[in-house]
Parts: C-alpha cells; structure tokens; sequence
C-alpha cells in the first residue's frame, strides 16, 4: 500500500534509495568485478558490439539519454538514443554488430515492444532494461537487465527512472571491463560512488520541505522552462515532463547552451527558470557556462531555481533559490538532481487540487501504438 503516505507518488519518490540499491546488488563479486551473467549474451559477442541504439518512449527515453553519456565516456562504443516510435519507420542501419537496448518500466509498451521486433528482425542483439518481470518487451529481448524497483503504481515514472539510470551505469561499466576501456580500480570507485547514492538520495528527502513550499508559492504560474546541460540536459526535460503530466502547465527543458539559439526570446518577467547545474568537478568545465546562462536569464527579468552540489558556491550570487544536492560524480549526478525536480511536480500538482497518481488522459502503460 502506500506505507504512510498520501499518495502512491510520494511513496515511490521515498522508495528510491532502495530502488538504487536493490538494482545494484548482488551484480558484482567478492574482488569487485561487474558479473552480468543474467545478460545471457556470451561476452565475445559483447566485445564485437560497434553500436548501441537505445530504444524507449517518455521518461525511459530520458534515461537512455543518461545512459548514452556514460557509455560513450566510459566505453568509446557511439550510442544512439532514439524514441521507439520513431525508430521504427525511419529505415535505420542495424547489423549483428549492433547492440538495441530497450528501456521499459512496464515492459509492454507497445511502440518500444514493436521497435524491438523491428531491431531483431534487422540482425540486431537485444538486451532490455525492464523493471516488470516476465513481462513482453523482456521475453522477446535476447537478453534482460532487470531494476529492481519494485511495482511503480503511480503513473507518473519516479524511481523506475532512477534504477533504469543505475541499470544502465552497470551495463556500461560491464562494456568497459569486458574491452578493458576502464582500469579494474576506475570501475571499482565508480561501483563504490553508485553504491553511496542511496544515503544521498535519503539526505535529499529529509531536505524536501524547501522544495515543497516553492511549490505551493508556484501554484499560480503558467509557464516553467529547465535548463541543463550534458547528463543534466535530461534531467532538465524530465523534470519539464513531470511538471506537464501532474500540474498540466507548460514546461519544457532545453540544453542549456541552446538558449541562445531561440528560447531565451522566450525569456520576460517573472519567467520561472529551474537549472540543473554541473558539477563544479566536471571535466569540460561547463559548470562556468552554466553561470553565465543564469547571469543571462536573470538580466531579463527570469525568477531562477538551481539545483547544485553542496558546497558549490558561485550559484547562490544568481539564483533565488538554492536546492543543495549532495556531492558525488559528475557523472551519477542525474541520481540525485532528479530528485528535487519530482518533488517540486508532484507538489505543484497537489496544491492545484490535482490526482497526482491518476494524472488526466494519461495510462501506466501504453500498449497502443
Ligand atoms: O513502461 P515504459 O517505461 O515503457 O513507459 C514509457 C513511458 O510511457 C513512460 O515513461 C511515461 O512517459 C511516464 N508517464 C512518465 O512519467
């Protein structure tokens, strides 16, 4: 049932540093090596894979973007992330060589579950990152990586979206150990930072007071844009997706270095602007460009919202307000800056009177195509 809380939601958000966790364990070993035995594709066959497409629809889709930063960066395999829907009818060039990896909460999605059978028919080895078991996506895939998150009822995606992210970091990491792209130690710390996600996501919860009180300050704003950038580029549309589904505002994410291309004409006053920020640690030092589009939005009247590390100070000179998450890796951050952005919509959607596990015109699982 709902373990206290008012809503299936709420407790789904409380759920995920066990739904993280649970999909982390028991996958390595006593010396530490990722063991994928459950993949069922023989690893020589892993090793000869040249391409990854990443199939998924909605929040899913949103995941595989993540997943496609980490594995491109991790394995020096290109991976391509497209919607299911459009996958299908565009002729794309798959051969045995390719890798299809398919994220599904439900595993019965039927534009993911026609994009697989598309993707075998081609040639292609498929592997799905499913959180429903012995469901159809799953049993027609060649292989499964299953989350461990445990029945999602609401139908807004929260924590399936954080374990689909760790599924996804795993599979990456067994690419890279299996053609030696990572040291054994580089995998080891990385598996140790995913491993002290959970905590870090509960320190996130007890913080969630904040979040909610802007939420219900928000409730008569019609407009909210989220901007983010490389692994916070998806976090910023998920967090644009929640918002639509459970408050039916506008919302929309955009990679923040596109502002400058056309959405900042979109830019007034009193324009709400969540930012997920970088990590001040990450290598290409986007963090510095990042400040610059709050300066940006700020100078034209936008009301600005960051989520940032702890300890990273040279936001709060911009922002309204400040949500601390904590440190880790760059590249685990989608993890835990997901977090406040689901809190804030499902929040907004309870202040305006809305069913937040029952959002309107919307089903848990979309079997039509
Ligand atoms: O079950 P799936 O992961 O295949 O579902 C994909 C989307 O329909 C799903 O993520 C949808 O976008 C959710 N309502 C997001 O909250």
């Amino acid at each position: 049932e709902k373990g206290g809380f008012e809503t299936f939601m709420e407790k789904e958000i409380h759920d995920q540093p066990q739904a993280v966790a649970d999909t982390l364990l028991g996958r390595t070993d006593a010396a530490g090596q990722l063991i994928l035995d459950e993949l069922r594709i023989e690893p020589e066959e892993l090793m000869a894979v040249n391409k990854i497409i990443v199939l998924a629809c909605g929040t899913s889709a949103y995941a595989g973007m993540v997943a496609k930063y980490a594995i491109e960066h991790w394995c020096r395999i290109p991976v391509e992330v497209e919607l299911s829907h459009e996958f299908r009818y565009r002729d794309p060039i798959i051969d045995p060589t390719t890798l299809v990896v398919s994220i599904s909460q439900s595993g019965e999605t039927m534009d993911t579950l026609m994009a697989v059978r598309y993707a075998k028919e081609q040639g292609a080895r498929t592997v799905a990152i499913c959180n429903t078991n012995g469901s159809t996506i799953p049993r027609e895939s060649d292989a499964v990586l299953y989350t461990h998150a445990g029945p999602e009822i609401a139908v807004a995606s929260t924590k399936a979206f954080l374990a689909q992210i760790t599924a996804a970091y795993l599979l990456g990491l067994y690419l890279a150990q299996l053609n030696k792209k990572l040291f054994s130690g580089q995998i080891k710390d990385i598996l140790a930072d995913l491993a002290a996600i959970p905590k870090k996501i509960e320190d996130i919860l007890e913080r969630k007071q904040q979040i909610k009180d802007l939420a219900r300050s928000m409730k008569d704003d019609t407009s909210v844009l989220f901007l983010g950038r490389n692994v916070g580029y998806p976090v910023a549309m998920e967090g644009a997706l929640k918002l639509k589904e459970l408050a039916y505002i506008h919302a929309e994410g955009f990679a923040a270095g596109e502002l400058k291309h056309g959405p900042i004409a979109l830019i007034d006053e009193g324009q709400p602007v969540f930012v997920v920020m970088p990590s001040p640690m990450d290598r290409h030092s986007l963090h510095a460009k990042v400040v610059s589009n709050i300066q940006e939005v700020r100078a034209r009247g936008a009301r600005t919202f960051v989520v940032a590390e702890r300890g990273d100070t040279a936001v709060e000179a911009y922002a309204e307000n400040v949500f601390e998450v904590p440190e880790t890796q760059p590249m685990l951050m989608p993890l835990l800056t997901t977090v406040p952005l689901q809190i804030f919509a499902l929040e907004l959607s309870s202040a305006k009177g809305y069913d937040v596990d029952q959002p309107r015109n919307l089903a848990k699982s979309v079997t039509v195509e």
